[in-house]
């Protein structure tokens, strides 16, 4: 592809990408939402970053809000702020999405709050997430297993456990996954691999729950890093130790550690990156919950990483590849 087609190509994408927002705030305009008072939702993850904020978003709006938390048990700072608000359309309560009996026991818990619970539960947000880095040569399989537990396996057993209650209600579940859960980047593959696993196990879903009037949506945040504590400069450095030392000899001898170092200052680098205002991605949920004709997808993110999504999934991937990373020939 010459330089001149290429451009042409961008600035298509660009006009295409302004009339998509142009029509999306239309859309949202237009839409009729759905009065929240009455309904209930559960978020997994609320200790902090995106649940933590939901929560209390939804909350405003007059929703009754189940918000889980990892620490909820031990008096963590996410869940304790939450418990302060002393509302009772604000219960806290603790799961970790990879425990059986710590969903199960949610179930229970959600079961007796909700003041009608033959009527179901309206919302399910699965938040809960965590992040990693590394290339695959550094990557134990451990680790996969482990990022993989949380982000997609616990999406699929909270969802598993709620399903007879949204179904009831005849209403939504809502997974954030991520730009990278339908494009790859290096040293991504170990969240990659779970998050496209969650665009795969929402895309079987939403189709299986038509019949039942139940919406199954995705989230597909770009980067956020800024805004949420998802990713932060100690948490870099400690799993970069433990990524070094788990390689064996070859790989570090073949990759150096001069290498490595760069990589590890590249990634600190993201850390202050991204959006700082979560807002795209709280209202993206929420319409998710509330709009009486919500989308499949949600996009919040800036046009760079919009253009981006589209050619990496449109594209030949030779093309793609040639043009977003480095080293890739065609
Ligand atoms: N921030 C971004 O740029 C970005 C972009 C795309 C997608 N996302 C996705 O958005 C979701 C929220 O991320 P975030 O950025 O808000 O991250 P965050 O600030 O780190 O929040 C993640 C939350 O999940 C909780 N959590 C971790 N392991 C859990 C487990 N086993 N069971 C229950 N909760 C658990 C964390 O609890 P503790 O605080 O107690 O560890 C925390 O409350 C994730 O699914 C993430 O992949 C984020």
């Amino acid at each position: 592809m010459d330089g001149v087609a290429l451009l042409l190509a961008l600035g298509a994408a660009l006009l295409a990408d302004g009339g998509r927002r142009l029509a999306r705030r239309l859309v949202l305009r237009l839409r009729r939402a759905l009065p929240a008072e009455g309904k209930a939702v559960l978020i997994t993850g609320c200790d902090k970053g995106f649940g933590h904020a939901l929560a209390k978003q939804l909350h405003t709006k007059g929703f009754t809000v189940f918000a889980g938390c990892l620490l909820a048990d031990k008096n963590g700072d996410g869940a304790v702020e939450l418990k302060s608000m002393k509302s009772d359309r604000m219960k806290v309560l603790q799961i970790n999405v990879c425990s059986d009996q710590e969903v199960a026991q949610a179930v229970d818990f959600v079961k007796r709050n909700l003041k009608e619970p033959e009527k179901g539960l309206w919302g399910l947000v699965n938040n809960a997430g965590v992040s990693a880095f590394g290339e695959v040569e550094f990557t134990s399989l451990d680790k996969y297993k482990e990022v993989a537990e949380i982000n997609l396996w616990g999406t699929v057993r909270v969802t598993k456990a709620f399903l007879p209650l949204i179904r009831r209600a005849k209403g939504r579940v809502v997974n954030i996954t991520s730009m990278l859960g339908r494009m790859v980047s290096p040293s991504r593959s170990c969240y990659c691999i779970s998050k496209f696993g969650v665009e795969a196990f929402s895309d079987c879903l939403r189709q299986e729950m038509y019949r039942w009037g139940v919406r199954v949506i995705v989230i597909e945040p770009s980067n956020f890093v800024a805004a949420t504590g998802i990713l932060t400069a100690d948490g870099i450095d400690a799993e970069a130790e433990v990524l070094w030392n788990g390689a064996s000899d070859t790989v570090r001898e073949d990759y150096g550690r001069a290498y490595f170092t760069r990589h590890v200052a590249l990634m600190k680098s993201f850390v202050n990156s991204g959006l700082k205002d979560m807002s795209l991605v709280l209202n993206d949920i929420t319409d998710a919950l509330t709009s009486m004709h919500p989308s499949n997808r949600y996009n919040p993110m800036e046009t760079y990483w919009w253009v981006r999504l589209q050619a990496m999934t449109h594209l030949p991937t030779a093309i793609a590849d040639w043009l977003y990373i480095p080293g890739a020939t065609l």
